[in-house]
């Protein structure tokens, strides 16, 4: 679909409106290879280059991340340092801003994705839409399998929440190391489910969104996935 010009950088993150109309901030700016003035004329967004390069992402931002320990998934500066920081700087000025599907505590590692799509985020984090997420915690002192019922029951209400947590799987991998799935995400749904039992988490891995897992990636990576990963989910 076309778009006008200036509107499109300017989602887009290369510059202001306003700079685009005084000179596209001095961006080298061409559609079908003729360089162009006119900031406002309707382009097709995949005939633009800037500088000679094609637009980055203009149909939207989808990425798997593997979240490090210590990064926050706040926009809010004054939190400390975020998830954010990890993508070129031009993602952070897109309108729309790219965003976590869900949040990750500072202190929990693994699989996070980040998009630019806010009827995706809606999609993906309505406990409506069930997408089971795995999370792999160590505790402190040996787990009980008395848990598991506990956390199936359906029952389980935490402190200060109005409702009892949906059921929660939990599978036993060793003494002190669990995998628990669940299809909420709550204000620190795990770590508070097992406090609430009297255990504490040490270290929380979300090893797996709905279908996805991490594979290969280390701690910080990211990769692209395509936009269209959900696109046969319902809803
Ligand atoms: N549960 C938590 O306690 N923390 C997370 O980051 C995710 C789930």
């Amino acid at each position: 679909m076309k778009r006008r010009l200036d509107q499109l950088l300017a989602n887009l993150g290369y510059c202001s409106r306003r700079e685009a109309r005084r000179g596209f901030g001095g961006m080298r700016v061409a559609v079908e290879g003729d360089v162009v003035k006119d900031s406002a004329i309707k382009v097709e967004p995949d005939t633009v280059t800037i500088d000679g390069e094609p637009l980055d992402h203009p149909d939207g931002i989808l990425v798997l991340l593997n979240k490090p320990i210590g990064l926050v998934c706040s926009h809010d500066e004054r939190e400390g340092p975020s998830i954010y920081g990890l993508f070129p700087g031009r993602w952070r000025r897109r309108n729309p801003v790219i965003t976590s599907v869900g949040r990750l505590d500072k202190d929990t590692s693994g699989l996070l994705l980040v998009t630019d799509q806010s009827q995706l985020v809606h999609r993906l984090t309505s406990p409506k839409h069930k997408v089971p997420k795995v999370y792999r915690a160590t505790l402190s002192r040996d787990l009980d399998p008395a848990l598991i019922e506990t956390f199936a029951s359906g029952t389980l209400q935490l402190e200060d929440d109005k409702a009892p947590l949906a059921p929660a799987t939990l599978t036993i991998r060793e003494p002190r190391v669990a995998e628990i799935t669940l299809i909420e995400g709550k204000y620190h749904q795990v770590r508070r489910m097992f406090a609430s039992q009297g255990w504490h988490v040490e270290s929380l891995h979300r090893e797996r969104f709905g279908d996805l897992t991490l594979g290969d990636l280390k701690p910080s990576e990211w990769h692209e996935l395509p936009l269209t990963t959900f696109a046969d989910k319902q809803g």
